[in-house]
């Protein structure tokens, strides 16, 4: 582009700088609300960066709700401003039991006193901050928080950097114009895959940690600086709507959250409308089983009814409207006692202390072990032997203390030091610096030894079947398996004389760690347990190089230019291949059958992958698949797996009791795989 724009190209730039917003825009929409992106990151990135010089060199063109608003808007200084809002955000009264539910009903109906259905619509409760965003002629003007429901706190800037918040209203459907005036609410949310590399980083960086993504989101978004803001993975679901100019667009919530999702607001498809009082409990049944495996955290369901004129009669209470009520899952914290602390070694050599606790049911599983991380947790916490604690179990993952309940102490409880020496190998420990975590110091510690041993055998590294922890456990103690390597040298004689173990399932064993030789580039790489290197990252640095000779020469500068590598991890995996010892274990796993395979390389051989170009949409619920393993499986034959179906879509994967896409799918001619169909066309691609 010429630096002297002749006077008259002005409405020409003008027009250029509309039309980008407009792509960006769109394309932003695709991204992140529809999951099913037209162009690559590349193009938008090259499309945002036009956008941004035309309107660095115009700034007579520029706009709050262009699509390089997002970022860049300076810190506040003082505190963040607080509004008031016409229509309190009202909180909503809870109910824990099938009871409580048909009495809501009961309530609702005698109130009403209509003889006419009462349906209701339930949808998913949140577990992250209430927001108000106000559309004025369809532009975002204001970002605000719940706070005491009638005043909030000003976090607009903040809102912005949020991919989900739209910052103009979306006209999808033709005739649809944007009103003067509407009140947009919603549920700031962070997903757990972000909350957990948010907490990672912050460990690393010796920050507190978070104790759920709920308080992490919180956090993010009453920031004074939008740069810290746009740096956390956070999502907004729209729910409804407060002040609204056009109100008779709308009968119902379900038509709300139509028009919502048209504005182009994420709306959660798990919501369900039409439902009598007993479908209502039949669906929180099912959104109770979903919870554990949706990526983001939910504490409940919302019922509400449906009509917006019933919903008028009904009215509210002073703290909350008569016409909704969340139905709460049972509590994931109880309370309970640490009778005694143990400290583990892991596989790096990491001293975890372990809390044991009087056993405690917690939404259904006995909890008698929770984590407290290190030493600085510890102290944070002040956790003492004998104290009576909070503990929370989220998903899968290992139970917490979160807190001490101080006002349950009796003054005999026993601080807790972290030991000088290994408890495991008696060698020194210590702390890195920079590093939460204390340490073994000792490589040969038998804690660590056993631990890389069981990693190396387990799921997502060699994947040896049955070759779980207690047999691997008896194996180090026979001395049948000191190394990585030795694994592959047991001989059948040496399983027979194993505890529980038979012929067969000697037979089973070795036919198992046979099979396990063959193994791709990731997953090696994974089992060798270099420091910092997770699934993950084990599979992009698979895909960025060739075969392993190459990556054990790379310097730590060449392998963290890749994008995915941070400096931490490039630095540790530099010096495992540095260490002659570990050259040595990669050289005789090699002579002893194993062999790499590098499956990114099919330029080499002229081999497509089976799947490669298809793209694939999941719908309703697999019996023999989560919804990321049935993705894994796909994306490793080479398909993709959108959110939405189009007429691009190749498959629609047909679980039980799939959703509308189903409907959508056979609209459009998409082809229809029930699962025994999809485990065959993934299963005839050899995966
Ligand atoms: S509707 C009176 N819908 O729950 C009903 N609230 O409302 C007004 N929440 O902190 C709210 N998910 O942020 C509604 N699908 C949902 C929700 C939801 C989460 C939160 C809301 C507020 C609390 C009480």
């Amino acid at each position: 582009m010429v630096s002297h724009m002749p006077f008259d190209d002005a409405n020409a730039v003008k027009g250029r700088i509309f039309e980008l917003r407009r792509e960006l825009h769109r394309h932003n929409y695709r991204y992140y609300i529809k999951d099913d992106p037209e162009i690559s990151d590349a193009e938008y990135d090259r499309l945002l960066n036009e956008l941004s010089d035309l309107e660095a060199r115009h700034p007579d063109f520029a706009s709050p709700d262009s699509p390089t608003a997002r970022v860049g808007a300076p810190p506040t200084e003082g505190g963040l401003e607080t509004v008031s809002r016409e229509i309190p955000m009202l909180s909503i009264n809870n109910a824990f039991s099938e009871g409580d539910m048909m009495e809501f009903d009961n309530r609702v109906k005698r109130f009403l006193k209509t003889d006419a259905p009462v349906t209701y619509i339930a949808e998913p409760k949140f577990d992250g901050i209430a927001v108000e965003l106000v559309y004025e002629n369809g532009g975002l003007t204001l970002g605000a928080t719940r706070g005491d429901g009638v005043t909030g706190e000003v976090v607009t800037h903040n809102v912005k950097t949020i991919r989900t918040v739209p910052l103009r209203l979306q006209q999808i459907e033709k005739g649809i114009a944007p009103p003067a005036y509407i009140a947009v609410r919603g549920e700031i949310i962070m997903p757990h895959k972000g909350f957990e590399q948010l907490n990672a980083q912050r460990l690393q960086n010796g920050e507190p940690l978070f104790a759920n993504a709920r308080n992490a989101a919180a956090g993010a978004i009453r920031q004074l600086d939008p740069a810290v803001t746009a740096s956390r993975p956070l999502e907004m679901f729209a729910y409804g709507i407060g002040r609204f100019s056009d109100s008779d667009r709308v009968d119902t919530q379900h038509e709300i959250l139509q028009m919502l999702e048209q504005f182009g607001f994420k709306v959660n498809s798990f919501v369900r409308h039409g439902l009598g009082i007993a479908d209502v409990i039949d669906f929180y049944n099912t959104l109770a089983e979903k919870r554990e495996s949706l990526p983001y955290d939910i504490d409940g369901m919302v019922v509400k009814v449906d009509r917006l004129d019933f919903q008028q009669e009904l009215g509210a209470t002073a703290r909350s409207p008569r016409w909704a009520i969340a139905y709460k899952f049972a509590a994931v914290q109880e309370t309970t006692t640490i009778d005694t602390i143990e400290v583990q070694v892991g596989r790096t050599g990491t001293l975890t202390p372990v809390a044991h606790l009087a056993p405690v049911n917690i939404s259904g599983v006995m909890v008698s072990r929770a984590t407290l991380h290190n030493e600085d947790e510890i102290t944070r916490k002040d956790v003492r032997i004998g104290d009576t604690v909070l503990v929370q179990r989220a998903g899968d993952v290992i139970p917490e203390v979160v807190k001490v309940i101080e006002s349950r102490r009796t003054g005999d409880e026993i601080p807790f030091q972290m030991p000088s020496a290994c408890p495991v190998c008696g060698s020194g420990v210590g702390r890195i610096e920079g590093e939460k975590a204390t340490r073994c110091m000792n490589a040969a510690c038998p804690a660590q030894v056993k631990e890389r041993l069981k990693h190396f055998a387990a799921k997502g590294a060699f994947d040896i079947d049955g070759l779980g922890d207690k047999l691997m456990e008896q194996f180090l103690e026979k001395g049948l398996v000191k190394s990585y390597a030795d694994i592959f040298t047991l001989r059948r004689e040496d399983l027979e004389n194993q505890e529980r173990m038979g012929p067969k399932s000697a037979g089973n064993l070795l036919a198992a760690i046979e099979n396990s030789k063959a193994i791709s580039f990731g997953a090696f790489l994974y089992a060798l347990g270099i420091r910092h290197v997770g699934k993950h990252m084990a599979r992009v640095i698979a895909d960025a190089f060739p075969d392993i000779d190459r990556l054990a020469e790379a310097d730590k500068e060449t392998l963290s230019r890749i994008e995915g590598i941070g400096p931490v991890a490039a630095a540790s995996i530099q010096q495992f291949f540095d260490n002659p010892e570990n050259r040595e274990i990669i050289n005789a796993l090699m002579e002893n059958g194993v062999t790499i395979s590098y499956p990114g390389r099919t330029e080499n051989t002229g081999d497509v992958l089976p799947l490669e170009g298809k793209t694939f949409v999941l719908t309703g619920t697999l019996e023999h698949f989560t919804r990321s393993g049935a993705k894994e499986y796909i994306e490793a034959a080479g398909g993709r797996v959108t959110g939405s179906v189009s007429a691009k879509t190749d498959y629609l994967v047909a679980g039980k009791n799939p959703g509308s896409k189903l409907d959508k799918a056979r609209s459009l001619g998409v082809s229809i795989l029930d699962e025994s169909a999809f485990t065959d066309l993934i299963g005839g691609s050899g995966t």
